[in-house]
C-alpha cells in the first residue's frame, strides 16, 4: 500500500465519490461513494496516518455511505468503533455493502437522529472510551453544535476531533471560529482547500454543558 500523500489522493480517486459535478472525481459503481475533495482529503489521512497517534475507539457523526469511515481506517488504525447516522442520505443504500470491508470492530451502529434522547442513552454507557471522533452529520450551527456537545459528554479528555465542511459550509464556518476561542479545543491542523478538515485536541477544561460533569462542578460550587 502506497502511503505517500499522492499515493493516498490516487487511491481517493479509485474509490469514487458519491457525485461527479459536485466533488470532481468519478462515481465509481463498486466503490466508496466519498463525499470528500481528493487533494484537501488525502492531506488529511496523510496526516492522521503519519501525526496522529492511533485510536482505541471512535465515534463516526454522519456516515453516509461510510466509505469516509472505511478508506480513514486502512490507513489510520481504529480499533473499535461507533456509528451514528440518520439513515436518510441516498449514498446510505451503501453502507451494508462497505461496512464489511472497514478495518474495525464495530461496536455499535445507531441508525438514528444523532440529537434523539435515545441517541445519548445508547452512548452514555461510553463515557470516558472514546479517543477519537469524526463528525460530518448535521451541517446547521446548531446541530453541529449539538454534536460537539454530544460527543463531549462521552470521550476522554485528549480525544481528537475531526470536523468536516468547517471552511465552506457558513454554519460549520461560525463553529470553527466558536471553537478558537473556546478553552475547552485546541486546533491542531486544519485542511482547507476546499470544503475545511478541522481536527482539534479537546483540553476538556471546561467540559460539556449537561451531564454528569457539569452536574458534579454544580455540586461543588
Ligand atoms: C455529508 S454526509 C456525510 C458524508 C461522509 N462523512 C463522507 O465523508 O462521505 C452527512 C450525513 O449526516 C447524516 N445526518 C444529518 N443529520 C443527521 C442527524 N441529525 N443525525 C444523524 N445523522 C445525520 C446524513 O444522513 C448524512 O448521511
Amino acid at each position: 500500500m502506497d502511503i505517500s500523500r499522492d499515493g493516498i489522493k490516487q487511491a481517493v480517486i479509485e474509490a469514487g465519490s458519491s457525485d461527479e459535478e459536485f466533488f470532481h472525481f468519478p462515481v465509481n459503481e463498486n466503490g466508496l461513494y466519498l463525499q470528500q475533495d481528493p487533494d484537501e482529503y488525502a492531506d488529511f489521512v496523510h496526516y492522521m496516518a503519519t501525526q496522529a497517534r492511533p485510536s482505541k475507539f471512535s465515534l463516526d457523526i454522519g456516515v453516509a455511505s461510510g466509505g469516509q469511515t472505511k478508506f480513514l481506517r486502512d490507513y489510520y488504525p481504529i480499533e473499535k468503533t461507533i456509528v451514528l447516522d440518520i439513515g436518510e442520505h441516498e449514498a446510505f443504500r451503501h453502507w451494508a455493502r462497505i461496512k464489511p470491508s472497514v478495518k474495525t470492530k464495530f461496536v455499535l451502529e445507531l441508525i438514528m437522529d444523532s440529537h434523539s434522547k435515545e441517541a445519548r442513552k445508547a452512548l452514555l454507557p461510553y463515557q470516558g472510551q472514546i479517543d477519537f471522533t469524526f463528525i460530518d452529520g448535521d451541517h446547521s450551527y446548531k446541530g453541529l453544535m449539538q454534536d460537539i456537545e454530544l460527543a463531549k459528554e462521552i470521550v476522554k479528555k485528549g480525544c481528537i476531533f475531526v470536523l468536516h465542511d468547517t471552511g465552506a459550509v457558513p454554519d460549520c464556518v461560525r463553529v470553527f471560529n466558536e471553537l478558537q476561542k473556546d478553552p475547552d479545543f485546541e486546533l491542531s491542523a486544519n485542511f482547507d482547500s476546499r470544503f475545511g478538515i478541522s481536527v482539534w485536541k479537546y483540553l476538556a477544561i471546561n467540559g460539556p454543558k449537561t451531564g454528569w460533569r457539569k452536574k458534579l462542578s454544580k455540586l461543588r460550587g
